[in-house]
């Protein structure tokens, strides 16, 4: 038994945290780009402080990244050493549509992508494309607000259009939003959304997150009809959480917590807001801007899929608790559970958790499952050859997905697959740096941008490499 046969092995990058290339070959500036490192980066990407522009005074390190715009054929070749089935990438909107609001997309921009695509089918790498990964135009958050406008939605069908015809024979695996449920933690990423002075954010957050869900539904009505063989799935970051203690009181937080970054996911997977949440937009006194037929399209375009993210598992502490130590975690803190060791970035690992998480959205969704990222951000010491000796990655990916395993063989999930976070190093969405590093290939560049960006394997290339020959055999 162990993983099915045609297991979809492989890793996952985000096109701002490494192509670079910010301004090659007619690419307009996105907001990820100019998210600079350091203690601003965390109230832009929440929408706390308008930053649209470059200035003097930051860091941009998704300017140059990993220069992946110009390394491509060397990393893929790489990932094809490891023997990559599958490799996850997202489409950076501007390389196609610099503006996002055009009618006619930038050739030079689809063009680099059909020349990735042809490179991974070269090796029999099966492109899984995350439509847009925390990426948005400057210009549609400048002159439309971003996501809270319901323009977006037009733009980003002729953007979902042109990629589903274009790339109709290299792709068949596409997430139409990463982290959807991100617009709730860091909406300027997720939705390209700056508060105003006095703005409601809820009612910001959630008409954003009404207009993705439309645009996602007729993502996947479009790109259904554009190729029936198309696999077209939503992304969640995802993680259980667990009541601090067996108070009631602390379990109904978990619970609520849990529905809360569920809604969305709930949505793509089942076609309706759940009720919950309709109550709850009732008690705030906010109205979603519901147009006539978007409740029909939700219903008809469920996902194919269900993908999400899986570093951590998450505690919640209901209001009649005591004080508690609270911890880092993807985007957003977490209180400490004692009962766990963290990553140096605080972020608590949990295998088990991963099982547990794997076997509750397959429990919800009745869907098949595709973990699309997962990983250990650490720091890499090289020795003088470049070499890093990452047995803590090991060890994290080893159990990770010997829990992935469990949940396939002990409790019957249906899994298409698993790519790791950053199989090469690349930028880190939360804090902007190159330190934290996730990779199976080390790449000479640190925080401030200096460094050869030569790739070197580290330990983990090879065990991966030997995971995946085996299908999950040997661990
Ligand atoms: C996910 C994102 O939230 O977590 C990635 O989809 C991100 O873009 C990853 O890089 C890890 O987070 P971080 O902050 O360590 O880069």
């Amino acid at each position: 038994m162990g993983f099915p046969e045609n297991f979809l092995w492989g890793g996952a990058t985000a096109a701002n945290q490494c192509e670079g290339g910010y301004d090659a070959d007619g690419r307009g500036l996105a907001n990820v780009d100019v998210v600079p490192w350091g203690s601003d980066r965390f109230p832009i990407i929440t929408g706390e402080l308008e930053h649209l522009a470059f200035d003097d005074k930051h860091f941009y390190p998704a300017k140059e990244a990993i220069d992946m715009y110009h390394h491509y054929k060397e990393d893929i070749a790489l990932f094809a050493e490891m023997g990559f089935k599958t490799y996850r990438l997202s489409i950076g909107w501007t390389r196609i549509f610099p503006n996002g609001d055009e009618n006619e997309p930038n050739e030079a921009g689809l063009a680099f992508y059909e020349d990735l695509f042809k490179e991974c089918h070269k090796y029999g790498i099966e492109p899984l494309v995350t439509i847009t990964h925390f990426d948005c135009p400057i210009h549609l958050i400048k002159k439309y607000g971003g996501w809270k406008n319901r323009k977006l939605l037009g733009f980003y069908e002729n953007l979902v259009r042109v990629l589903f015809t274009r790339f109709k024979d290299l792709v068949k695996y596409w997430l139409t939003f990463n982290e959807i449920n991100m617009i709730l933690h860091a909406p300027f990423m997720g939705a390209g959304l700056v508060f105003e002075e006095g703005e409601d954010h809820e009612l910001a957050k959630y008409t954003a997150a009404h207009h993705e869900l439309v645009a996602s539904a007729l993502a996947t009505k479009i790109g259904h009809e554009i190729n029936p063989e198309n696999k077209i799935g939503c992304m969640m970051a995802a993680g259980v959480y667990y009541p601090y203690s067996c108070r009631p009181g602390d379990n109904w937080a978990a619970y609520e917590e849990m529905r809360e970054e569920s809604y969305l996911i709930d949505v793509q997977a089942r076609g309706e807001y759940p009720r919950h949440f309709l109550k709850k937009l009732e008690r705030l006194g906010i109205e979603l801007p519901i147009l006539d037929g978007d409740l029909e399209i939700l219903k008809a375009h469920t996902v194919d899929f269900i993908s999400f993210s899986y570093y951590s598992t998450r505690v919640a502490v209901g209001k009649d608790n005591d004080e508690v130590e609270v911890t880092s975690g993807n985007i957003f803190d977490s209180v400490k559970n004692p009962y766990l060791e963290a990553s140096e970035w605080g972020w608590q690992i949990d295998p088990l958790g991963f099982r547990t998480t794997i076997n509750m959205l397959y429990d919800r969704y009745q869907k098949p499952l595709f973990v699309v990222e997962n990983g250990l951000g650490a720091v890499d010491v090289p020795d003088e050859a470049g070499y890093v000796v990452d047995d803590y990655r090991i060890d994290y990916l080893a159990k990770h997905i010997a829990a992935m395993r469990d949940a396939i063989e002990l409790d019957g999930v249906e899994m298409w697959g698993y790519t790791t976070w950053g199989c090469i190093d690349l930028v880190s969405a939360g804090t902007g740096e190159m330190k934290k590093r996730y990779g199976f290939i080390y790449v000479d560049r640190d925080n401030a941008g200096v460094g050869t960006l030569k790739r070197t394997p580290k330990k983990s290339f090879d065990w991966y490499k030997q995971v995946i020959a085996t299908n999950g055999e040997i661990l």
